[in-house]
């Protein structure tokens, strides 16, 4: 290992934040959590390390129940469609869990439940009574987001008794006015319910000096930064029982309908999780010797950096985390991605729409990871650097390499002969790639790994460029075969040092190279590759990424938009009230079409006769773009303002106006009176 504190590990407990089974996972979770941190147990298995890289689902909590009740079905069937779909696209997008459980399971009910027994029988808990909103019709305590009411801020009559989306606020279900039930609609009424609370404030001198004073500099500034601003702003205690009835029971008397805190079941998740895998976990989660590392997404720093932390010391015989890399977020074309709103690139949708590029989007997603920033991730983006970096820089090379193999030997690697100070050079700098790359990941610098990965190969490029050997083959035929030599070394160093974040690519390499070499520390060698060995057709590693597919996924996105702006979408607030006798001023009449045609030159506009009994009268109205068989209209009724002041418009005197009522995607559509009438008569 290349950083001195690595060297004290025996093993590598490492865990990523377990996606919540409401919904699929996209782009945002995999470039903050899951490809860096299988990069990261890639990387240290390459080195021989002994990794359990841990995974799963978190399936309780609130917003499951409402979903489910949403779609009328069980929270269970809920999780189960989601969990499996989530587990499949992980394991083909190549995210290498050691396992991949659920904190449904019963194994992790269990460990659950016997980790609260403990804590709740050592007097590790603080058992509080407090009034919480409780619905006498459905018979339950109500979770904050199944009450409804005003917001005190901005007066938004559906804000939810955690937050008010419309201004942003956080609230208590006490500060909503006028607080409404989901379930049964009534108002909630208050009564008393016991919980139990986690004593943080009793925690706070050692969590002090574990994370301020011996992680300083050494976790990363955003999580440091938070955590630092929870702790002086001083921790509360913090209750880990909800009445609810979708979770783990929790397991004492006089606990009936209440289960654990989502947020104190699926952490331990990753304990039970390793039990599940192996009889041999408690070294996993117990040994001094055993580094625990936790990735996760910036909302999660800290229920991992003290909620957890504290869990584990009030129990005692565990380890605790050794870092919490957590990245910032990933916004999608400048907007926030959002599950509710289906703003996202799905990753089961991209592995349809994209087959066989699951690495494109490994690097993509890498080479943008908000580590220290948000950052924001675009289709032309993700276009531009498969073009112009992996096909043009990474694909390039290795292809250039292996045809000119073909072309020159027939497929066998040629003689390594005399070096010059070029030759030299190439291979001093190509040794110092596998320490300049590891280094960087085992500090969690994931962009600056790859972007170094991507620097031997724009080194490789370099070097054909410069010595030219399809034009040396003819003068010096000696000294190409030196040249492809060591270019067939850089490509085996490639297949070595791309593993980690290209898998697929990196798997490819090593089949086209038929190399045996493996293992990180192999690496940095100028003779991976033996005179006279075979290497295999070359195969492309990359292709080209067109214009039409990068469109279509922009237009998949502003399909969704559209669809939001529509889901949005609330009927206009009602106007000032209106006398009987000012709306009889109005003299609203049912006509007869006869005649209906495009006005010239005007886009928007038709021109309309209409029979009212008095006559006939020419009406202009703009709705063409929703009637373009405007001859269709001959023969139907509409209604029209009688006594509306003429106006011209494009040179036509109009004499009313037709009324239609606008939906909600802006459609204008004709009203028609439900029977045929006679023309002229009025409407009130
Ligand atoms: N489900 C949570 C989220 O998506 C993460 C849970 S991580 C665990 O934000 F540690 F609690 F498991
Ligand atoms: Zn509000």
């Amino acid at each position: 290992m290349y950083t001195e504190h690595d060297k004290q590990f025996a093993r590598y407990t490492i865990t990523s934040a377990l996606p919540y089974a409401n919904g699929p996972v996209h782009i945002g979770h995999l470039a903050g959590v899951y490809v860096p941190a299988d990069i990261y147990a890639r990387y240290l298995r390459a080195n021989g390390e002994d990794v359990l890289f841990i995974g799963g689902s978190d399936e309780h909590g609130v917003p499951i129940t409402i979903k489910a009740r949403k779609e009328g079905c069980t929270p269970q069937d809920i999780v189960d469609r989601y969990h499996n779909i989530i587990k499949d696209s992980f394991k083909e997008l190549g995210v290498s869990f050691d396992i991949y459980s659920r904190t449904s399971s019963a194994g992790h009910h269990e460990l659950a439940a016997d980790y609260f027994k403990k804590l709740y029988e050592e007097g590790k808990f603080i058992e509080k009574t407090s009034q919480q909103y409780y619905d006498e019709e459905a018979k339950t305590f109500l979770a904050d987001r199944y009450i409804t009411g005003t917001c005190p801020h901005c007066g938004n009559e559906r804000a939810y008794g955690d937050q008010c989306e419309a201004c942003g606020t956080t609230l208590n279900a006490t500060d909503l006015i006028n607080p409404k039930s989901a379930l049964s609609g009534n108002p909630p009424v208050l009564k008393e319910t016991k919980h139990w609370y986690l004593p943080l404030d009793q925690d706070e001198p050692w969590l002090r000096d574990w994370i301020l004073e011996q992680h300083k500099g050494d976790w990363k500034t955003n999580v440091y930064g938070q955590c630092k601003s929870w702790i002086d702003a001083g921790l509360q205690p913090r209750a880990v029982t909800r009445d609810l009835d979708w979770g783990v029971k929790v397991p004492v008397e006089g606990a009936d309908g209440k289960v654990l805190y989502v947020w104190f079941d699926a952490p331990i998740g990753y304990i039970s999780f390793t039990k599940q895998h192996t009889p041999d976990w408690e070294k996993w989660w117990k040994q001094k010797d055993t580094k625990l590392v936790h990735f996760i997404g910036k909302d999660n720093i800290v229920f991992h950096c003290i909620i957890f932390p504290a869990m584990l010391h009030a129990e005692g015989s565990y380890i605790l985390p050794d870092n919490v890399p957590a990245n910032e977020f990933l916004n999608l074309e400048g907007d926030k991605i959002s599950t509710s709103r289906n703003w996202a690139v799905w990753l089961h949708e991209y592995l349809v729409d994209f087959p066989g590029k699951q690495d494109v989007l490994r690097y993509t997603l890498c080479s943008n990871a908000p580590e220290t920033k948000d950052n924001d991730f675009t289709w032309k983006d993700f276009q531009l650097k498969n073009n112009s970096e992996l096909v043009a820089i990474l694909g390039n090379f290795v292809n250039r390499t292996l045809v000119l193999t073909h072309k020159f030997y027939e497929g066998h690697v040629p003689a390594m002969g005399e070096l010059t100070d070029l030759e030299r050079q190439t291979i001093e700098e190509m040794k110092t790639f596998p320490e300049r790359i590891g280094r960087s990941i085992e500090t969690y610098r994931f962009r600056e790994a790859l972007s170094e990965m991507m620097n031997l190969a724009r080194l490789g490029n370099k070097y054909l460029t410069e010595t030219e050997p399809w034009k040396l083959i003819k003068t010096d035929a000696t000294r190409a075969a030196t040249v492809l030599n060591l270019s067939l070394q850089i490509c085996a160093n490639l297949a070595i040092l791309a593993e980690p974040f290209l898998p697929f690519s990196a798997e490819k390499m090593r089949k086209m190279l038929n190399l045996s070499a493996s293992g990180w520390t192999t690496a940095g060698s100028s003779e991976l590759l033996k005179e006279g060995d075979l290497i295999n057709q070359p195969e492309l590693l990359f292709e080209k990424i067109e214009d039409a597919a990068i469109e279509g996924q922009i237009q998949k996105l502003a399909d969704k938009k559209k669809q939001n702006e529509l889901n949005a979408w609330a009927p206009a607030a009602v106007k000032p009230i209106v006398e009987f006798d000012d709306f009889g001023k109005v003299d609203i009449r049912v006509g007869t079409v006869l005649e209906c045609t495009k006005v010239p030159k005007a886009d928007k506009l038709l021109q309309f006769k209409i029979e009212d009994s008095m006559g006939t009268r020419t009406i202009v109205s703009g709705i063409a773009k929703y009637y373009p068989e405007p001859e269709k209209l001959v023969g139907q009724q509409v209604c029209f303002i009688a006594n509306f002041a003429p106006r011209k418009l494009k040179g036509i005197e109009s004499q009313g106006m037709i009324l239609s009522a606008e939906d909600k995607d802006g459609r204008l559509v004709l009203i028609t009176p439900s029977q045929l009438v006679t023309p002229g008569c009025s409407i009130g």
